[in-house]
């Protein structure tokens, strides 16, 4: 499939697929034709056996993604404005719901829509100059991705609050020290470092992972005793499965596992 606004590439040899948002010149800023090649490229991340963990990074040096693109965005009215926020909620939704790891490169400015992207992702590395915030206050509306959600859920009610009231932006070390990012590298260094985790999660069981990602995701609708639930089914359902028996018949046998994903 060919598309406009990103680079898809999968390596069929570790099992990974590498989303590059690639508007540079626009800071990566997410139109509607970037949503929908987004959303295209999920469609055959979903059905394609092969790639086992994605990472989502931005084209440049400077931006993962600068927000929605504020020329669309000017356009919206009462209307269109809630089509506007549905359509790109609904592909980050999509990218979250995936049950293979999501993993973003952030690697520059994560503004708006940006951050919110990153936020849709299951674990954010950054580069030492990634810059995050919720700016929208500063052009008269709200976040319309998650941005008051996700962020609150990950960073506490004051927080999230203090960013999206007043759009102050925050470096990758404060991110870091508010739990939004994982782990900060030099810049030139982040691909590798995402690369390198996509690369040891897809050497694990890959049931197992994909069980892993529905749980831990799930813990944040379900209450503490529903979560434990859930977790007991998942847990008997990856004790289904023959790399369950492998992995721990390689335990006992004191041997190497050797997955076969299923
Ligand atoms: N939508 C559309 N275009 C955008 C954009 C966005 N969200 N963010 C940046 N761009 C464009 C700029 O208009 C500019 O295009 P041009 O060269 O055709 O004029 C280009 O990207 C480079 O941006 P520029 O502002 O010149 O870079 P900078 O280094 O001076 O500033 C930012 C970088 C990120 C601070 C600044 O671009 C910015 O504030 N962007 C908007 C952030 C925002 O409010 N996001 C939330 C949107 S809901």
């Amino acid at each position: 499939m060919n598309f406009e606004t990103i680079l898809f590439e999968v390596n069929n040899e570790i099992g990974f697929a590498l989303i590059t948002l690639n508007r540079p010149d626009k800071l990566n800023a997410l139109n509607k034709q970037l949503f929908d090649d987004l959303n295209n490229a999920i469609a055959i991340i979903e059905t394609n056996d092969n790639i086992k963990a994605v990472i989502l990074t931005g084209s440049g040096a400077k931006a993962f993604a600068a927000g929605a693109d504020i020329v669309e965005l000017n356009q919206c009215d009462k209307n269109t404005g809630r089509v506007f926020s549905e359509y790109g909620s609904k592909v980050m939704l999509r990218l979250e719901q995936l049950r293979k790891p999501v993993i973003a490169a952030v690697n520059g400015f994560a503004l708006g829509g940006g951050c919110e992207l990153a936020m849709s992702c299951h674990i954010r590395y950054a580069s030492e100059n990634a810059i995050f915030g919720q700016p929208e206050v500063d052009l008269g509306i709200i976040p319309g991705y998650g941005g008051t959600q996700r962020l609150t859920r990950l960073i506490g009610l004051s927080r999230s609050m203090e960013l999206n009231l007043t759009g102050k932006k925050i470096n990758a070390q404060t991110a870091f020290a508010y739990g939004l990012v994982s782990e900060v590298f030099p810049q030139e260094e982040l691909l590798n470092k995402a690369i390198e985790l996509a690369t040891l999660i897809c050497s694990k069981a890959k049931l197992a992972v994909n069980a892993v990602v529905d749980t831990v995701l799930i813990s944040q609708q379900l209450s503490p005793m529903e979560g434990l639930a859930y977790e007991s089914i998942k847990f008997g359902q990856v004790c289904g499965t023959n790399d369950f028996k492998e992995g721990t018949t390689a335990f006992l046998e004191k041997r190497k596992a050797e997955f076969k994903g299923n």
